[in-house]
């Protein structure tokens, strides 16, 4: 019973150290507000910067620019005890109460790109919007030549980063009394609606000379409205974003569809890097403001040139991933198969004691019965010595018997005679 206790013990214990190696420590749930190609970016860098990470595991969910769902994601990352959060504001008012909840439960968050009207949240990271506007308003009054009708398209109205880059604009073009804006209209970052409201501008206005759309989504849409009525030679598109790959930013500048774009960083692998920082109570900052440049015809070649290089190393990373995968998880299965080796050795090794426990006394109490045999059979020999002794002395005392009785006779008969 003593043996079987010790192999449940050992049973525990290595089961215990094959299974707790994979567990992660942390766990980081992340919130975007919405599922396009920016996003796509940054998710892959997120991604792709935790697997430098040991026992990190990421979960991504998009509200896919809806406020309730985005609510309900926040609420299952934090009912699901996630160690920290990141989180992209769809909408800054509807998404405070659910950020600050969340941060006040202990939560740590982190906000990425699109904030919420508070200061509860551990970190921001992302661009200076209201910058990256005054950096457009500058850029459109000088190609404008200080003078010239500008239309704003907004990202959705509600978004931080469509408040400040609306703000930094205004900002920048007061110093230009002839720059005049015209028209603005939300067109929530996406190219239909940005086509709807362009449409109904050309119509409003019969001179353009600038758009400003506050992304590269927004951009082609004014554009494609501008040319189908043989408008768009009439004013220069400027967006922001410029992303690389196909019908993004950077290719609608070389294209001519774009006259200039902004870098607006997606950056997950910083995002990552302070979320680690935070979980691993290192130092960070409470804010992270990254930089923008313009992207127009004198650099986007060579943007292009460098982006796809970076791509290029970007997927031999991930090829790279995926064979340390392949290894870990063959490693893994060896490991598994270790283990189990290690415990069908440990029960045989059991196993063997207890039968070598058996067989030694086994042995013993076959040693103490052949002693008692062989005191029996002496016993037994002593017996067969005296029987045979009474044995031979009944014998003798039938002959001296017998010799007696022939003297008797003997005796008798002489006497008889006489
Ligand atoms: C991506 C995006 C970008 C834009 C940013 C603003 O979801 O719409 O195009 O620059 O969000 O938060």
């Amino acid at each position: 019973m003593r043996y079987f206790h010790w192999i449940g013990f050992l049973y525990c214990f290595v089961m215990t150290v094959s299974c707790t190696q994979d567990a992660s420590r942390f766990r980081i749930g992340v919130a975007q507000c919405s599922d396009d190609s920016w996003r796509h970016k940054m998710n892959d860098e997120i991604l792709r910067e935790a697997m430098f990470y040991d026992g990190v595991s990421v979960e991504i969910r998009s509200a896919n620019d809806d406020n309730h769902k985005q609510a309900e994601d926040i609420s299952y990352f934090v009912n699901n005890g996630v160690d920290l959060l990141i989180v992209s504001a769809n909408e800054a008012a509807p998404m405070t109460p659910v950020v600050e909840e969340a941060y006040e439960k202990g939560i740590p968050v982190i906000m990425v790109d699109r904030k919420i009207l508070s200061d509860k949240y551990t970190a921001y990271i992302g661009a200076d919007n209201y910058e990256i506007g005054r950096a457009v308003g500058n850029y459109i009054a000088s190609r404008l030549k200080g003078k010239g009708k500008v239309v704003e398209l907004t990202g959705l109205r509600g978004s931080t980063p469509a408040m400040e880059r609306h703000e930094g604009f205004i900002t920048a073009i007061s110093h230009y009394p002839d720059i005049k804006l015209i028209d603005e209209a939300d067109a929530a970052w996406e190219r239909g609606p940005a086509e709807i409201e362009m449409d109904s501008m050309l119509l409003r206005h019969p001179k353009i000379d600038a758009v400003f759309a506050h992304n590269d989504r927004i951009a082609p849409g004014a554009y494609e409205a501008a040319k189908k009525v043989g408008r768009e030679k009439e004013m220069i598109f400027v967006g922001i974003d410029a992303l690389p790959g196909e019908g993004n930013g950077l290719e609608l500048v070389l294209d001519s569809v774009l006259d200039a774009t902004f870098i607006y960083p997606t950056n997950g692998d910083k995002v990552m890097q302070l979320a680690m920082n935070i979980l691993q109570k290192n130092p960070y900052p409470k804010e992270t403001v990254m930089n923008t440049a313009v992207v127009d015809h004198t650099n986007a070649r060579i943007m292009q040139l460098q982006t796809t290089h970076i791509s290029e190393l970007d997927q031999k990373i991930e090829t790279l991933n995926g064979r340390i995968g392949n290894y870990l998880s063959r490693v893994a299965t060896q490991q598994f198969g270790l283990y189990g080796s290690l415990l069908i050795l440990l029960l045989v090794a059991g196993l063997l004691l207890v039968v070598y426990k058996a067989l030694r006394s086994k042995n013993r109490l076959n040693k103490e019965l052949s002693a008692q045999k062989k005191q029996l059979e002496e016993q037994r020999d002593k017996l067969e010595e005296q029987r045979d002794q009474l044995i031979q002395l009944s014998h003798q005392l039938e002959e001296a018997t017998h010799a007696k009785l022939v003297f008797l006779q003997i005796y008798l008969m002489i006497f008889a005679l006489h």
